[in-house]
């Protein structure tokens, strides 16, 4: 028997290329694994009404861990018309499976490491290593939404003494409401497992996103959870900035930042333009950790316009299964493939588009497993 389990989710569009580029790394590796496919994505939503099927679930609640690709998604009312005709007008409402996985199997930490790997043409700057901690499980993320707003709501709404609530008088159907919740335990454990990390690796500074000026009650409490949890690390500095200022400061000087922490929705954001800083989605990898289990995959979405097409960077995924590795306690496989990657983006003889080259995504694989 393998000593791994590994749930192997490539989705669609050009999740299924980039998993193909990454079992060519991980069987050059020999890691001692098992494979198991699991249906997920968009087939599946628009031939059964759920693109995260309960047999999907099932595996991954007996796995080590998990390999995803991406999925595509579309707002509500054009989902519904890509169900089967039986499907339709039952109501069937589609949900995000990624955000649906992350928190079924409370995967409460996504970590987005985001190393600018030096001689990559399309680094913002040589030297970059940001690490950023992104709550994964509530927030804006809650699904906590009411659109049109039912009555019991609005009765509490009518309760609220507000100088300014203009949408008091309107009809239910003329605005809509996307609950923001933020928990005190939500909120210190993405706050420790970031002050963990760097104390793990001996890095200097921590920073939290907020925007606790406005939005006072849940980044507020964000926020006052972070000044506590801070204070059990002692030789760590914490500061912490408005996500709006943030966008700019860290555009402005990435040298000034170590490890980042937001909640879910400010994460979201910072997490895509520190890969910009690092080349962009294709070099952007993730890990949804969590105390039992963990999935990883690239930060990028499934790109229906390059589906089919074999052309985007699998360095993404590539990065993701070195997560994998190392949350395994395999982390001498993982430094193993991220220096091959390292050598690959140094010596530039293979690059795909995104990198100005012609290279297709397997050909980028084989050149990083040649490496290992
Ligand atoms: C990400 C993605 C997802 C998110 C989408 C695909 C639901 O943008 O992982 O960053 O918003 O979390
Ligand atoms: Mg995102």
């Amino acid at each position: 028997m393998a000593k791994y389990k590994i749930a192997w989710l490539p989705g669609d569009g050009i999740g299924k290329e980039v998993l193909e580029a990454a079992k060519i790394v991980l069987d050059r590796i020999a890691l001692d694994a098992e494979y198991i496919h699991g249906d997920i994505g968009w087939d599946f939503w628009c031939k059964e009404g759920d693109a995260f099927p309960q047999r999907t679930i099932d595996l991954l609640k007996n796995v080590n861990a998990a390999m995803f690709g991406a999925i595509t998604s579309k707002p509500v009312k054009e989902a519904e018309k890509e169900l089967i005709p039986s499907l339709q007008g039952k109501g069937l409402i589609y949900r995000s499976p990624i955000v649906r996985m992350r928190q079924l199997f409370d995967l409460y930490n996504c970590l987005r490491p985001c190393k600018a790997y030096p001689g990559n043409p399309i680094n913002f700057k040589e030297g970059i290593d940001l690490v950023m901690f992104r709550e994964n499980t509530e927030d804006l993320y809650a699904g906590v939404e009411f659109a049109p707003v039912p009555a019991e709501v609005r009765d509490v709404l009518s309760k609220v003494s507000k100088p300014f609530a203009p949408f008091k008088d309107l009809p239910s159907e003329d605005y809509a409401i996307s609950c923001k919740i933020n928990t005190r335990k939500g909120s210190e454990r993405i706050v420790r497992a970031a002050f963990d990390f760097a104390r793990k690796f001996n890095r200097k500074k921590v920073t939290v996103i907020h925007k606790a000026n406005v939005v006072r009650a849940t980044d507020g409490l964000f926020l006052e959870m972070a000044r506590k949890v801070a204070k059990d690390f002692p030789e760590i500095k914490m500061d912490d900035a408005n996500i709006d200022a943030m966008t700019m400061w860290i555009l402005k000087n990435p040298f000034n930042y170590d490890v980042l922490v937001a909640p879910n929705l400010y994460g979201d954001i910072i997490s895509d333009l520190c890969a910009q800083l690092i080349g962009g989605l294709g070099f952007g990898c993730s890990g949804n950790i969590g105390t039992k289990l963990a999935v990883f995959e690239p930060t990028h979405g499934s790109a229906p316009k390059y589906a089919g097409q074999y052309k985007c960077n699998p360095i993404a995924t590539i990065l993701a299964v070195k997560m994998m590795l190392d949350w395994l306690g395999e982390a001498d496989k993982g430094t193993r493939l991220e220096k091959a990657v390292a050598a690959v983006i140094r010596e530039g003889k293979v690059r795909t588009y995104d990198m100005g080259g012609s290279n297709k995504t397997l050909e980028m694989a084989e050149e990083i497993a040649k490496k290992l």
